[in-house]
C-alpha cells in the first residue's frame, strides 16, 4: 500500500477541508497513478470532493464510522473492516489519498509515500507528518524541480523500511 499526496514547505495538506493549491501537473500525477486501482480515504476526503462522490475508474473505500452502505463507493465503518477489504487487492494497486487523519493512521502500513512538494507556504490547517524526521523514512525519489502555474513543484518519493503487517 502507498500513499500519495501534496505537502506545502511545512508538510501542511490541506485547509477548510479542502486543498490548498490546485497544480495540474500535480492533479495529472495524481490522475494517472490512481486511475484503475484503489483509492482509500476517510470520511472527511469524501466529502471534500465536488458533490460528495468518490473518484471516477477507481475503487473507492472511505472510512466512514457512521456511514450508511451505499452503491458509488465501498464504505467501511472500522480499521478491521478496511483491513479486511484492502486485503482483497494486490497491495501495490492500493493508495491512501487523504486526509490528515486517514494518513497518520495508515503511514506504518505503506511501503511507500509519494510526496509532491510545493515550494509555497499555503496557510495549511492540515498536517502530515515530515518524513525526513522519521527514521523508518528514506528519500529515495526527487525530480529536478519544475515551474508549473506559478509553483515550484518537486516530486519525491519515500521508502518505510520498517512497514507494519495489517492486523484485522
Ligand atoms: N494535500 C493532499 O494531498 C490532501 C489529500 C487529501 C486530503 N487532504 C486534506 O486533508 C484535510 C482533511 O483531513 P481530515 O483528517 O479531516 O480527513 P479524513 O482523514 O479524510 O477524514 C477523517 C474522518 O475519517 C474517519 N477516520 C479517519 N481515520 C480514522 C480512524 N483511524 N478510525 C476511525 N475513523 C477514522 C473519521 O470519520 P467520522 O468523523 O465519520 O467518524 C474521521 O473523522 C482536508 O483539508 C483535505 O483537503 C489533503
Amino acid at each position: 500500500m502507498k500513499a500519495i499526496l501534496h505537502v506545502d514547505k511545512e508538510w501542511g495538506i490541506g485547509k477548510s477541508n479542502g486543498l490548498m493549491f490546485s497544480i495540474p501537473a500535480d492533479m495529472k500525477f495524481f490522475r494517472e497513478t490512481t486511475t484503475g486501482n484503489v483509492v482509500v480515504m476517510g470520511s472527511n476526503t469524501l466529502k471534500s470532493f465536488p458533490g460528495g462522490s468518490p473518484l471516477k475508474n477507481r475503487i473507492n473505500i472511505v472510512l466512514y464510522p457512521s456511514g450508511e452502505p451505499r452503491e458509488d463507493c465501498k464504505i467501511v465503518r472500522s480499521l478491521g473492516e478496511l483491513f479486511e477489504e484492502i486485503n482483497k487487492y494486490d497491495s501495490d494497486k492500493v493508495f491512501v489519498i487523504g486526509g490528515a487523519m486517514m494518513y497518520k493512521t495508515l503511514l506504518p502500513y505503506c511501503d511507500e509515500v509519494l510526496v509532491t512538494k510545493v515550494d509555497a507556504v499555503g496557510g495549511a490547517d492540515a498536517f502530515f507528518e515530515n518524513l525526513d524526521n522519521n527514521p523508518s523514512f528514506e528519500l529515495v525519489y526527487e525530480s529536478e524541480p519544475q515551474e508549473t502555474n506559478g509553483y515550484t513543484i518537486k516530486f519525491t518519493t519515500y521508502r518505510n523500511n520498517d512497514v507494519k503487517k495489517y492486523e484485522r
